[in-house]
């Protein structure tokens, strides 16, 4: 990939995260890296306007809050042409929405990472609209790989995508903490409970992952007939509750975010 040089824009939580990892691990393949955030420290513009303007940009990479894009963008789209790639990581603004403040012609890519990102655990979607190219793409791939996975799919399934990954964190968050409520009733302390909640969701997805074995044949292969496991996903399994729960969850995240893109 030839080096190519990042203009982040919004130097908050997200952004900062993204921008340690890129220091870290895309030295070989990021020139510069210059940011914009009012919050100016060294190093740091406190606006478009004072990027000096030899500063090479070949990606914008905006990670200001959603709200804050449509007073942005403007200056942006005056002062770069159609060759600069733009890779938004606002949650539920669309393609359209760019195109509308940034021009028909632009070239973006929509990412949608999590929260782990920030210890580098992330998964982010993609999508991108007709104008980005196959190397802009890659370059995309690159920046949202330094904190975690990626996955590339149509723009038509991003509100699925936040339904899962985007707000998944708080479901797995949700269920550790009812496995940790239940081993303190069963008398544990709740600092040990925890450990072993959140080691055992952390080695039984590394061990999904890592096996490539599907996830009903992982959860038989514990699953001795007559033994403790089988005893408590009888009452887990009952009826079908939890999918059918998360399938209604799901959805209304879904159309939650459907909504909140309009
Ligand atoms: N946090 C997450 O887990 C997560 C997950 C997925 C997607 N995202 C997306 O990531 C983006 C950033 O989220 P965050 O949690 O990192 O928010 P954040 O901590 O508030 O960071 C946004 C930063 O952008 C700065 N900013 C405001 N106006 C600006 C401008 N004109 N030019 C440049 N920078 C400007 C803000 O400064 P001020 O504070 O002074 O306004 C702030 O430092 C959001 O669009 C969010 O939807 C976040």
């Amino acid at each position: 990939m030839t080096p190519f040089s990042i203009l982040l824009v919004g130097c908050g939580n997200m952004g900062n995260a993204l921008l340690s990892r890129w220091r870290e691990k895309c030295a070989d393949d990021v020139r510069d890296i210059h940011i914009i955030d009012p919050r100016a420290a060294d190093g740091i513009y406190p606006s478009l306007d004072a990027l000096p303007t030899t500063a090479q940009v070949d990606v914008v990479v905006l990670a200001a809050k959603p709200q804050q894009l449509a007073d942005i963008l403007p200056a942006y789209r005056a002062r770069f042409g159609a060759d600069v790639l733009y890779v938004s990581i606002a949650a539920g603004k669309t393609l359209a929405f760019y195109a509308e403040h940034l021009g028909a012609d632009a070239a973006v890519v929509r990412a949608m990472p999590n929260t782990p990102a920030m210890v580098g655990k992330g998964m982010t979607a993609l999508c991108a609209n007709s104008h980005v190219s196959d190397e802009q793409k890659e370059r995309a791939s690159l920046l949202m790989k330094a904190v975690g996975k990626t996955l590339w799919v149509e723009e038509a399934q991003m509100n699925a995508v936040t339904a899962l990954s985007g707000s998944g964190p708080a479901y797995v968050f949700l269920f550790a903490d009812a496995l940790v409520k239940a081993g303190v009733s069963l008398g544990l302390t709740e600092s040990d409970a925890r450990m072993l909640a959140l080691a055992t969701l952390h080695g039984a997805t590394h061990l999904a992952e890592t096996s490539g074995e599907n996830l009903t044949n992982l959860r038989q292969n514990v699953t001795s007939p007559g033994g403790t496991t089988e005893a408590a996903l009888r009452v887990l399994m009952e009826g079908n509750v939890l999918e059918k729960l998360l399938e209604k969850a799901l959805q209304e995240a879904s159309n939650r975010a459907e909504t909140l893109s309009k």
